[in-house]
């Protein structure tokens, strides 16, 4: 069953009824000033720092769900009847309702007794504020007094502390009405050097700033009293609960319609100018911004440069092939899913509070491959801050706080993995951009001293080799990309963080899984230094790298798939010889993208990586994705670690956790196999799954985190929509990979492994500044590639000036 559906045309999703299974949600913003909402106007914004700045207030897990939001309530003055026009919170029967969620706006829109409302929600870009603009419509044959209520509910900054610190914050509540402004101003008068406001375009029938003068007592936002009776009380917060609130009434002829603007902003002032009087705002610098974005014009044409200015993004790679959900995911909702957890990380959607994760490094090395080239300054600016929280030994710290950018000591270090990624990182960029300068870069370590990124670079290979184990393979350390495999943990407290408490010593526990990264990551940074002129770097690499492989062939290996780990005693995990998680997909996809057992090798050696893809198919693949694990572990086990604490079939415990999925993407189209990685792709891909939403609930135009695997009661469930490894990795898989349009060093590489039903698919990408018009097609005869109808030998396509525009045919044999 289905929610809505897709407008491809318009780049939008469209909800067309309000209760769907969770909230489906939207991110706005783009630059500094963000918030999340959802498709009934809940949600919430914040400045820069989910936690620190956080503007509005809203109630995870509360019941009714998704409470707090940017609401607005319309009131029929002539028979007392109000209504949300987003549905929540007063949940009030709509004639009709339809929420679009585009790329960096929502509109919501719905009538009701022949009052039409629609509001847009977007942040202009470079602004710190949000729009909301109404646009009421009498569709009746007769005149409407419509009064509307605006509400939104202040946060007091610090999102943790504001929902616990009780005892101060019913005290320090402040504001200021000035014009019909109003100005959130809590800790102003001491060290906070900014406020929040909120306008609005028509001159005001009043207004309340204190929560519980609008609502009434022991009311919620569904049956605000201001509402009910029509009019507000002109409260003024002292302590308690700010809040913001505007009554416009308007007269609607037939068939009349009426725009109101709304803005939401924050601002901050020079400190030397804070105030105007003792105590009271200083508003000459906000004024003029405000004055600004209340007239329409300036919206319409913000809204527009918005639009264009992604239609402008997404140009960078355009597809046309067989498959709609492809190709819609590709052109429009992965590459956004792509930048949104670029900006977010894994710091606040629905499932994540903005509290308590800052940036990890890991994450935000991989959720460069998938947003480099749609915004390469800002990842050149990503990889420096990221490499600015590495040790002078190499290793980093697991987490940062974006507003600061210094790591997390409450999480510390140890995740052997983790500097391992940034070399994934660079490539890409490298690849993407060809800008070699970025390596010379010096940057200073977070412990002491400083080396150019090239030396991060090198440094991180060598934390792993300083790091090595019994068998020659990498120690794990607290964790390794599975952050639930907690190997030297042991842990018998209950509520004890896993990542963070003392690790047992003398720990030997060895990862299968970092030794695949390794030895993709040395390949990676040989071809680096190779065509950065240091030769001898690279054949030094690379013989780490056939180092490490060779490793892994011998003790890496079970017999049918490769390993996970060796535990703290030195016994394996995700071997045949265990009763449960016999095998585990990410060392599958990693070690055969690390080249290990891949047909370069000896012929022994080249059968590894389709037999372990064979294992794959077998044991772990479902209809609805690859799970981690089987079979999944049925108790605690003491010596994994978080993976045994979560019940069978969800999280890291043998859910299909999507993230891992595209690295078996990848594997296959390595080995050849379109089929496999085309059939992996379209059991994950959100759109394909869109007509089963009532199974799947998340939203169906972007990738969750997990998909409950075949042990859990609710399998085929999604969960952790949004801020994901899998939105980066699905996209490389299936441009780079499946389609083959994979940015190299020294050109542009296409090399589609097709599913055998495609006859081929056209695209347009834009790389290094030149346009590649590529078409793709089968042939009854060998296959070639021809670059402006010129035969070139091989896949890679040679740089193209500048400026200039050449046509690619890629001719594939048939099979
Ligand atoms: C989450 C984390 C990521 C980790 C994965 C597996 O997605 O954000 O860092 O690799 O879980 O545990
Ligand atoms: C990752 C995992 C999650 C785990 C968390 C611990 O996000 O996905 O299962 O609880 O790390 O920090």
């Amino acid at each position: 069953m289905r929610y809505g559906h897709f407008d491809d045309d318009s780049r939008e999703y469209v909800i067309t009824r309000p209760d769907t299974p969770v909230p489906w949600i939207n991110y706005l913003g783009t630059d500094g000033y963000f918030g999340i909402i959802s498709n009934t106007a809940g949600g919430y914004s914040w400045h820069r720092d989910a936690r620190l700045r956080r503007l509005t207030r809203y109630r995870y897990n509360n019941v009714p769900g998704d409470c707090g939001g940017r609401y607005l309530y319309l009131r029929d003055d002539r028979t007392g009847v109000y209504w949300s026009p987003s549905w929540q919170p007063t949940r009030t029967g709509l004639d009709d309702y339809e929420c679009r969620h585009g790329l960096s706006y929502t509109t919501i829109s719905s009538a009701k007794a022949g009052i039409r409302a629609r509001t847009l929600y977007f942040v202009p870009q470079g602004e710190t504020l949000e729009v909301w603009r109404l646009t009421l419509t009498n569709e009746r044959a007769r005149p409407a007094d419509i009064s509307v209520f605006s509400s939104v509910e202040f946060a007091l900054w610090d999102a943790q502390d504001d929902t616990t610190n009780f005892q101060r914050n019913y005290s320090t509540g402040e504001v200021e009405v000035d014009g019909g402004v109003i100005y959130h101003k809590t800790e102003y008068r001491e060290r906070r050097d900014h406020f929040a406001y909120f306008a609005c375009s028509e001159p005001l029938a009043g207004f309340d700033t204190q929560r519980e003068a609008f609502l009434g007592p022991y009311r919620g936002f569904d049956s605000p009293q201001a509402v009910e009776l029509g009019r507000a009380s002109g409260s003024i917060a002292h302590g308690w609960a700010p809040y913001g609130a505007h009554h416009v009434r308007v007269t609607l002829e037939p068939g009349a319609t009426k725009e109101v603007i709304f803005l939401l902003g924050y601002w901050e002032n020079p400190r030397a100018a804070k105030f105007a009087a003792p105590g009271v705002i200083n508003k000459a610098l906000v004024r003029p911004v405000i004055e600004r974005w209340l007239r329409p014009q300036a919206v319409a044409a913000a809204f527009d440069s918005l639009k264009a200015s992604w239609a402008g993004l997404l140009g960078v790679l355009r597809v046309d092939t067989p498959d709609a959900d492809t190709n819609r995911m590709v052109n429009i909702w992965n590459a956004y899913q792509c930048l949104v957890t670029f900006n977010m990380s894994r710091s606040v959607s629905s499932f994540e509070t903005g509290i308590s994760r800052g940036m990890g490094f890991r994450d935000s090395c991989q959720d460069l491959l998938g947003s480099v080239q749609l915004a390469p300054e800002r990842a050149r600016e990503r990889i420096i801050d990221l490499a600015s929280t590495q040790f002078a030994n190499g290793g980093a710290y697991h987490q940062y706080q974006p507003l600061t950018k210094t790591g997390n000591d409450a999480i510390g270090s140890g995740f052997n993995d983790d500097p391992l990624w940034l070399v994934l990182g660079v490539a890409a960029y490298l690849k993407e951009t060809g800008d070699f300068s970025v390596l010379d870069q010096e940057i200073p370590f977070s412990d002491e001293g400083a080396a150019s990124l090239y030396g991060h670079l090198e440094r991180s290979l060598r934390y792993t080799l300083d790091r090595i184990g019994p068998h020659g393979l990498p120690l794990i350390g607290r964790a390794d990309w599975n952050d639930c495999l907690n190997l030297n943990c042991f842990s018998q407290t209950p509520g004890e963080s896993f990542q963070t408490t003392q690790n047992i010593p003398g720990g030997v526990a060895e990862s299968v899984f970092i030794a695949g990264l390794f030895t993709l990551a040395a390949r990676e940074l040989a071809a680096i230094a190779a065509a950065h002129g240091r030769g001898e770097d690279a054949d030094s690499y690379r013989a780490d790298a056939e180092k490490m492989a060779a490793v892994v062939a011998e003790h890496g290996w079970d017999g049918e798939w490769f390993l996970r780990a060796y535990d703290h005693f030195g016994n394996p995990v995700g071997s045949a010889r265990d009763t449960e998680g016999q095998i585990f997909a990410e060392p599958q996809g990693i070690c055969v993208m690390g080249g290990i057992g891949l047909a370069n090798g000896t012929e022994a050696d080249a059968s590894l990586a389709t037999r372990t893809l064979t294992s794959v198919r077998e044991r772990l693949a479902t209809p609805h994705g690859i799970m981690l694990l089987q079979p999944a572990f049925a108790s605690y086990r003491v010596e994994l670690g978080e993976i045994s604490s979560y019940p069978p079939g969800y999280k890291e415990n043998g859910s299909v956790f999507c993230h891992t999925n595209p690295w078996l993407m990848i594997a296959s189209a390595m080995v050849g196999d379109g089929d496999a990685a085309f059939d992996y792709y379209k059991r994950i891909n959100p759109s394909a799954r869109e007509p089963i939403s009532e199974l799947h609930r998340c939203e169906p135009y972007v990738y969750a985190q997990m998909i409950a695997g075949r042990d859990a009661p609710t399998h085929g469930e999604a969960k952790n929509s949004w801020l994901t490894g899998t939105a980066a990795w699905n996209l490389v898989a299936i441009t780079q990979w499946i389609l083959g349009i994979r940015p190299e060093l020294a050109g542009l590489r296409v090399e589609p492994v097709l599913p055998a039903h495609w006859a081929g698919y056209t695209a347009t990408r834009r790389f290094r500044g030149a346009t590649y018009e590529i078409t793709v097609r089968r042939a009854s005869a060998g296959g070639y590639l021809a670059v402006d109808g010129q035969r070139v030998h091989g896949t890679l396509v040679p740089l193209a000036a500048p400026g200039s525009s050449v046509r690619v045919d890629a001719v594939l044999p048939s099979r």
